[in-house]
């Protein structure tokens, strides 16, 4: 039994999963909701979730895998298949994946039908459908299409940790209807990200950057899990142009420069300050434009003196990732999340849609 002791608005103090090692698997349909939200030939998130997959395999699991890639808007959209990542998948496990192009319909149905112990199935991208992008409590289609998607599985696990924060029918509706369990990936995020909140080192610092004008919202929640919070990278800006309200001590506000792909000499300094003796970092975005020689000071120093720092560090999200790879300091993180806004989400709630489904 899931429990979540909220700190006021933000905060938990505990969270414990349903694990999947507490369940008899062998020879069950297993419906695995997957991390497969990534280019072709993108390798990296498929490794992330091989020790789920690895489990069931072991379990002779009878594995139905189902995801989302992009935004297809409730239609079909053939460069946005699932089809390329059934293979990629396929190379990462080492075992035979099938796929079928159809999400709940007579071909899935037999699809289905005919997979064995250790067999792997992976259905077609569930956002061809409109009713995935929904939230089942408050939309009977989507309610629908989640027992019909149940229909097909004896247990359900969430290994999508990255998505989480949509209430979508795929994290919401199918564990109404199906025993369920936190993939091995998603259950670690959970803990990982949790020390943040959960009696942290402090202070914790939190940096905020990047180009998405809607990171300015995730200041305010913030206010009441950091110490400081540092924002860099295009923000700024986007602080300036809005009607941005929030007032406090804790808000350190790079300057850029002339041109806005980066922060200022300064500002650099002054957030190597700020990290120098932290407990707790949280890295939410580069500072500035990177992947562009010119502009990636900002990113390269403050990253640094965060993995030079004795705290604990995590981060979080694509261009963050990216840089922290581009600048070969993976190894200095305690922990990078494959979710992006579902990490912010997850720091401003204390937890997220698809974690409270599993309860
Ligand atoms: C991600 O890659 O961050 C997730 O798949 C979220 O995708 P969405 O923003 O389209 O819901």
């Amino acid at each position: 039994m899931l429990r979540l002791y909220h700190l006021g608005l933000v905060g938990v103090i505990m969270v414990r999963l349903p694990r999947l090692e507490n369940y008899e698997l062998e020879g069950k349909r297993v419906i695995v909701r997957g991390d497969l939200d990534i280019p072709e030939g993108d390798f990296a998130r498929l490794e992330k979730s091989k020790k789920t997959y690895d489990y069931l395999l072991e379990q002779k699991a009878k594995i139905i895998v189902i995801g989302h890639r992009g935004r297809p808007g409730g239609g079909v959209d053939a460069k946005l298949s699932l089809a390329p990542i059934a293979k990629n998948l396929q190379s990462t496990l080492g075992k035979p994946v099938s796929f079928v192009h159809d999400t709940t319909g007579g071909d899935a149905q037999t699809a289905v039908n005919n997979l064995n112990p250790g067999g792997i199935l992976m259905l077609e991208n569930l956002r061809f459908d409109s009713r995935e992008s929904f939230d089942p409590a408050q939309d009977a289609g989507a309610e629908e299409f989640s027992r019909r998607l149940a229909s097909f599985g004896g247990f359900y696990v969430n290994e999508c940790f990255s998505t989480s924060h949509r209430a979508h029918a795929s994290f919401v509706g199918i564990p109404k209807f199906l025993p369920h369990a936190a993939g091995i990936r998603f259950e670690k995020e959970v803990k990982k990200l949790g020390k943040v909140l959960n009696n942290p080192r402090k202070p914790v610092v939190v940096i905020l950057g990047g180009a998405k004008e809607d990171k300015i919202n995730y200041i305010e929640p913030f206010t009441k899990i950091a110490d400081k919070i540092l924002v860099g990278g295009r923000l700024p800006e986007y602080i300036e142009s809005s009607k941005f309200k929030v007032q406090s001590s804790k808000l350190v506000v790079a300057d850029l420069i002339p041109d806005k792909e980066d922060i200022t000499v300064n500002s650099i300094e002054q957030f190597e300050e700020e990290i120098r003796n932290t407990g707790t970092v949280v890295v939410s975005g580069p500072l500035g434009k990177f992947e562009d020689e010119n502009h990636r000071q900002g990113t390269e120093r403050v990253f640094n003196a965060v993995v030079n720092s004795g705290a604990y560090k995590v981060a979080g999200g694509g261009d963050t990732e990216a840089a922290i790879s581009d600048l070969s300091i993976v190894e200095g993180f305690d922990w990078i999340s494959v979710g992006g806004g579902a990490m912010l989400e997850f720091f401003a709630n204390g937890t997220l849609p698809g974690i409270e489904a599993l309860g």
